[in-house]
């Protein structure tokens, strides 16, 4: 066995359901290998405020099923700081950590790589955790299934009282940054259009399309909206075409934080655990400054410097095809 023997594990950022399951493959992995397991409380405030607590076996007995995460997040302005992150790496020292597990997304693992650069002793490896599946090098992010049915079931519901009613809903989805939550459900759901942040001129488009009219036929018009968009969110486009196609009866829906919650699909637990599993065995196989994830269906392993540096793209041909299939 290598030199490592003690391993921290961390939610951060934006929980997501499935969390558990990796802080349970984490863990039981670790333990299975002989190796301690400490969980890192609240993120890397945690590091940096000695929120550590051991893990056993039982530990993490019954939480697959369960939505976010026993270890608590959070976002941590101070381990952007080179001070935050000299005390976090001094507390780990103090604790005996020489390895640490990192869940969560984009700014989780961009402050996971800057440690390193720092601190070349306390190898660090990446689980990507995030409903917004928008982290490059991986196929997949946890949370996104199930964020993605909770959306699913949600818009199915509006579009039953959409088509009562002939309306026009703008619903908004999660997604700061990025519109894969929007694109899949624009395509689960049948949405008449979806907008999102890597599209711009949307809203003229958009414009277009409900002055063509002959959508009007239809009993219901749905326009998945991206948190981030640059309309401004499914409020701010509703205001700009109410007045222009004021025979449209508009509605609004936020969805909001129920996207994050709940009980995590098969599909989460299945891909948390291995993930989970994986990061344990890259971390003793020596790896370092890696985050597991997946790509055609196989686990991988890529660096930090490419996941921070690139930006995953969306598929513009199934931006094409959403509205290809709505005519
Ligand atoms: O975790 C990602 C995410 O859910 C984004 O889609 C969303 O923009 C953001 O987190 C919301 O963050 P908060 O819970 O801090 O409002």
């Amino acid at each position: 066995m290598g030199k490592i023997k003690k391993i921290g594990v961390l939610t951060s950022g934006g929980d997501a359901p499935g969390m558990n399951a990796a802080i349970r493959g984490v863990t039981r992995t670790a333990i299975y290998y002989g190796l301690e397991v400490v969980g890192i409380r609240h993120g890397y405030h945690g590091m940096i405020n000695n929120h550590f607590v051991d893990l056993k076996a039982h530990s993490v007995s019954d939480i697959l099923a369960r939505g976010g995460t026993i270890l608590k997040t959070a976002r941590s302005k101070e381990f952007m700081e080179p001070e935050g992150r000299k005390q976090a790496y001094e507390n780990l020292k103090a604790a005996g950590i020489d390895a640490v597990v990192v869940i969560g997304g984009d700014g989780s693992l961009t402050g996971a790589r800057v440690f390193c650069d720092e601190y070349y002793d306390i190898p660090f490896v990446g689980i990507p955790g995030t409903i917004d599946n928008d982290i490059y090098g991986t196929d997949y992010t946890i949370g996104y299934d199930t964020a993605l049915n909770t959306v699913v079931e949600a818009v199915d519901k509006i579009r039953d009282t959409a088509g009562s009613h002939n309306r026009l809903f703008f619903i908004e989805v999660m997604g700061r940054d990025a519109g894969f939550i929007a694109l899949s459900s624009g395509i689960a759901c049948g949405a008449e259009a979806i907008m999102i942040p890597e599209v711009h001129g949307q809203v003229s488009n958009l414009k277009n399309y409900l002055e063509k009219g002959f959508k009007r036929k239809k009993s219901s018009n749905i326009i998945i909206v991206a948190e981030g968009d640059e309309s401004g969110g499914a409020f701010a486009i509703a205001e700009s075409v109410k007045d222009d196609f004021s025979d449209y009866d508009v509605r609004v829906s936020v969805l909001g934080h129920i996207q994050r919650g709940g009980t995590p699909s098969a599909r989460d637990r299945v891909t948390a655990s291995k993930l989970g599993f994986a990061a344990v065995e890259a971390l003793m196989d020596d790896q370092k400054s890696v985050m597991v994830g997946y790509h055609n269906n196989e686990i991988d392993q890529v660096p930090f410097r490419k996941v921070i540096k690139l930006k995953k793209a969306v598929n513009p041909e199934q931006i094409n095809m959403v509205e290809i299939l709505s005519i």
